[in-house]
């Protein structure tokens, strides 16, 4: 998979491409990853990409020439024609099912806002507008960074096929706890189940918990989950079982 990033600020992401899961793939040629300057896109003497609001009004407002000019140098002639982002707060909200969407493409473009926003004529040069949260961020960089990760991981090869990283929000609930040495940590012992040596009950007793978790923070998840006989009873017995503290 290629992905372009398009931005005024390509040094904040620098870091971030070599050194995430995304620095990873690319080394091991699974994915392909362009950090474009849109400044290079400004062909005036000053390459000034913003531009004061018509009507007026505090802020300034990205300029629509460097920016289409620079989408455009990155889709001009590429089949299957690469699908275009715009990262805004105004966006559709980002999740996993658009990750797993997005995973299947195979070239995308990542445009990052700045400023009070980006001349409304440029929309019109993408496929779609995404936002990461109900929140304002200075720029598109953190909110670009967080969608090619979530993208990228689920590129077959970037993490291997039975890394519990691939599994939380797979079959859309959270993942449960889970336990790593010491056996007693500050007389917190590690559940007797997960030593026990029984790998069915041991699957059980993690989807079980898993259930446990979502349906206590995140009861929303549920409605959409796939979940299956089995999920049904196990939540069941949860909802008879008393609610445990501290989470
Ligand atoms: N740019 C500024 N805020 C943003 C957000 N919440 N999501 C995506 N892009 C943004």
């Amino acid at each position: 998979m290629r992905i372009a990033v398009l931005t005024l600020f390509p040094g904040m992401l620098e870091g971030f491409v070599r050194e995430s899961i995304l620095g990873r793939a690319i080394s091991s040629g699974v994915i392909d990853i362009r950090l474009v300057n849109i400044r290079d896109f400004a062909y005036d003497k000053h390459q000034v990409t913003d531009d004061y609001p018509y009507g007026g009004g505090a802020g300034m407002v990205m300029k629509p020439e460097p920016l289409v000019r620079a989408i455009e140098s990155v889709t001009a002639g590429v089949e299957p024609r690469p699908h275009v982002v715009l990262m805004t707060p105004q966006g559709r909200l980002f999740d996993q099912a658009r990750a797993k969407g997005l995973a299947r493409l195979e070239s995308l473009v990542l445009v990052c806002g700045h400023y009070e926003g980006i001349d409304e004529r440029v929309l019109s040069f993408a496929d779609e507008e995404l936002s990461i949260g109900n929140y304002v961020l200075t720029g598109g960089e953190l909110a670009a960074a967080v969608v090619a990760d979530a993208v990228a991981r689920l590129v077959p090869g970037v993490i291997s096929p039975g890394s519990s990283l691939l599994e939380s929000f797979q079959d859309g609930i959270l993942e449960g706890p889970q336990y790593t040495r010491p056996r007693d940590f500050r007389g917190m012992p590690v559940p007797e189940i997960l030593v026990s040596g029984d790998h069915e009950k041991v699957r059980v007793w993690r989807r079980k918990e898993a259930l446990r978790k979502t349906a206590l923070r995140r009861p929303d998840l549920l409605a959409g989950a796939k979940l299956g006989p089995e999920d049904l009873k196990l939540l069941a017995e949860i909802e008879k079982e008393p609610e445990p503290e501290g989470l």
